[in-house]
């Protein structure tokens, strides 16, 4: 596999199985963006991969910061604030892939402020949040 291309593993499992589809599908989606992007398809598939991934994104912070409130996890803000940082940061992106053109300088940075932070943040972040869910969940 091209190093490029982050993949989902085992050693991330968080052990809650709908979390775990949802961090995989948002590789998939990061991984499909990387792909447009370098294979250069044209800006109009390049954008489209990035609306699914933005929404993505969205619906997967938004459930475990859900989840957490519900089951009182007591990292709660700094859990939101990072998924908040990271969403400000994805904007930023997404202005620059609009404006810019995708040389490979642009693709790896694209990878390493999308997937290596979500592999980051999965790994320590997320874990920790399902550690304490999987106490209190039915
Ligand atoms: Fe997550
Ligand atoms: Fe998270």
């Amino acid at each position: 596999m091209d190093t490029i291309y982050t993949e989902w593993n085992q050693n991330l499992s968080t052990k809650i199985e709908r979390i775990d589809k949802q961090h995989q599908e948002l590789f998939g989606r990061i991984n499909a963006l990387i792909k447009a992007m370098r294979e250069d398809k044209g800006q109009e598939e390049v954008l489209n991969t990035l609306k699914f991934l933005e929404e993505y994104i969205i619906i997967h912070f938004g459930e475990e910061e859900y989840l957490q409130r519900r089951y009182n996890y007591p990292n709660y803000l700094a859990h939101k604030a990072m998924h908040e940082k990271f969403v400000e940061e994805f904007y930023k992106l997404k202005l620059e892939v609009i404006n810019g053109k995708p040389d490979s300088f642009f693709v790896f940075v694209i990878k390493e402020k999308l997937s290596d932070w979500l592999f980051k943040h999965i790994n320590h972040i997320d874990k920790n949040m399902a550690g304490h869910l999987l106490e209190y969940m039915d």
